[in-house]
């Protein structure tokens, strides 16, 4: 039987190199930091890393804004530092998968610098100019087109305007970045998140969106317009093909498009024949509303929509959301944890998740973010997302030396990965064990999801394969008595019925999630 490619049985960790661990102290995350941090890892059971930009940069938008795709930015270290970072992550049988951010450069990268310089420069139409801007909106605040006083035209930046967006209609744009893959690709690198892959490619005639009837003044200021003609056009399919080809040329990748769309649009970015994107990222957890009825509505919508062959994915968090503990609290972020790890398919975990960790206050004097300072106080900002991890006990957490570029949480003397390490019945176990259960029972990965329900504040649901699971989470905050078959619990999110037989009925406290094993002779539930 052929093997299934790595990323379907994967956990990915997502890294913000920025706040995971300073090695040389200067208060902001690095590349051997992360070496120095992989073991840890190793123990928690993930599979592979994806770690956000560490490419040159002016730092404008935190490395989203690229200066040079080849290189490595100072700040993160040296090229050396990089492949012996990529070297310790496969000896641990890690893989590593790299940002890649195509819709726009820094304005320092010397394509702009160039473009920009004249309107007969070769790298003029890299970039998109015109004359008259249309209405389009920055997703940071304010008009997407920035006037620029030495050519006297206007160019395009969908975020901030230290980012023009890249021409992706002209093929030197498309040959020159497919060749950054290449480079990466060839070094080892185990595949790609592509940034804001549904934005690549805009309306050939810039037409002006259309009024959003659905904003209410005191919404970002980009909610005002429907993106209709700035975003997932239909073109992009063609391009997110070419960059699934490039990568393909190396045997074992994976190809991840960050995407926030409605199901049945993102479901077109596995691509004709499915041969777009591996995985186009799956949000619904970090977007509906946190109850039993809404899961179980999510859930179906996406398997029900899933193209035939395609491979699901789910996120629990990313460095542009809050976090899931302070979303729901952290009873529920465990309740969190194991919907996440009995779901089907690659799943993804942000950094700190695995403690519990919330998002942290920042004084307006602290906000590093630009989403925060082009449009204050709109709930913008990502900085509270994007703390150091909190390591130990000791001053600044075990993170760095010296001052800490963001806040550290200010419960990081009980919350760290030392005290939960030592406390039996953490949130830190409670992954580990789950993501070990997944790996000793592949039924958890790729066997069908069946039977979704939502009742009295319980989410149910069956994994069925080579053996059976029953999965149930108490999403409410009150005791539940639910009606089961006879089986063992596997695991619990209190830790603490590992091994119980339980048969006909079961009580559930409040915000309980538990996996069962069912017995060979019950029949389907319900
Ligand atoms: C999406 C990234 O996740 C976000 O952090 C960034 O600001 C924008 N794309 C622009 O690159």
């Amino acid at each position: 039987m052929q093997k299934s490619p790595w990323w379907q049985h994967s956990v990915i960790y997502e890294i913000y190199p920025r706040s995971f661990q300073d090695s040389n102290g200067d208060g902001i995350g690095d590349l051997n930091g992360i070496v120095a941090r992989l073991d840890y890892l190793v123990k928690l059971g993930v599979d592979a890393v994806w770690i956000s930009p560490i490419y040159p940069s002016p730092m404008a938008d935190f490395g989203y804004d690229v200066a040079d795709y080849c290189g490595i930015d100072p700040i993160f270290g040296t090229m050396d530092d990089f492949k012996h970072l990529l070297a310790e992550v496969h000896s641990r049988g890690l893989r590593m998968i790299l940002d890649f951010v195509p819709n726009h450069t820094s304005d320092y990268h010397p394509w702009f610098i160039e473009s920009r310089s004249s309107r007969m420069n070769p790298k003029r139409d890299w970039y998109l100019w015109r004359d008259q801007p249309s209405n389009w909106l920055s997703n940071f605040g304010g008009s997407a087109w920035e006037f620029d006083e030495t050519t006297r035209q206007y160019y395009l930046h969908s975020f901030l305007k230290q980012q023009p967006d890249l021409n992706w209609r002209n093929p030197d744009v498309k040959a020159a970045m497919f060749d950054a893959l290449r480079f990466w690709l060839g070094l080892g690198v185990d595949g790609f998140r592509v940034d804001v892959m549904w934005l690549m490619i805009k309306d050939d005639q810039f037409r002006d969106n259309p009024p959003n009837p659905g904003y209410r003044l005191g919404q970002p200021s980009n909610n005002r317009l429907l993106p209709v003609y700035s975003s997932d056009r239909p073109e992009v399919h063609q391009l997110v093909a070419a960059m699934r080809a490039v990568v393909d040329e190396f045997p074992d990748r994976v190809l991840i498009g960050e995407i926030y769309l409605p199901v049945q649009q993102l479901m077109t970015y596995y691509g004709a024949g499915l041969k777009g994107a591996n995985l186009p990222f799956n949000f619904q957890l970090l977007q509906c509303a946190w109850s039993a009825e809404a899961v179980a509505q999510v859930i179906t919508g996406y398997e029900g929509a899933l193209p035939i062959g395609a491979w699901p994915n789910w996120v629990l968090g990313n460095h542009d959301q809050p976090r899931m503990a302070t979303r729901v609290g952290p009873s529920q972020a465990r309740v969190a944890a194991m919907l996440l790890l009995t779901l089907p398919g690659t799943l993804t975990m942000y950094y700190g998740e695995e403690l519990g960790m919330t998002n942290v206050p920042i004084a307006p004097e602290q906000v590093q973010d630009p989403a925060e300072k082009n449009e204050p106080g709109l709930g913008q900002g990502r900085d509270p997302e994007r703390t150091p991890m909190p390591w130990d006990d000791s001053h600044c957490a075990g993170f760095t030396a010296a001052s800490p570029w963001l806040p550290i949480g200010d419960d990081y003397a009980s919350l760290n990965v030392e005290a939960l390490e030592q406390n039996q019945d953490s949130i830190l176990h409670l992954y580990r064990r789950l993501i070990g259960l997944r790996r000793s029972h592949p039924t958890l990965v790729k066997a069908k999801l069946d039977v979704v329900t939502a009742d009295s504040g319980v989410l149910r649901f069956q994994r069925v394969g080579e053996e059976h699971f029953l999965v149930l989470l108490n999403m409410s905050h009150n005791p539940v008595q639910v009606e089961i078959g006879q089986g063992t619990i596997l695991v619990c999110t209190y830790l603490d019925r590992e091994a119980q037989q339980v048969k006909d009925s079961l009580h559930l406290r409040a915000a309980e999630g538990v996996v069962i094993q069912l017995d060979q002779s019950t029949e389907k539930l319900l």
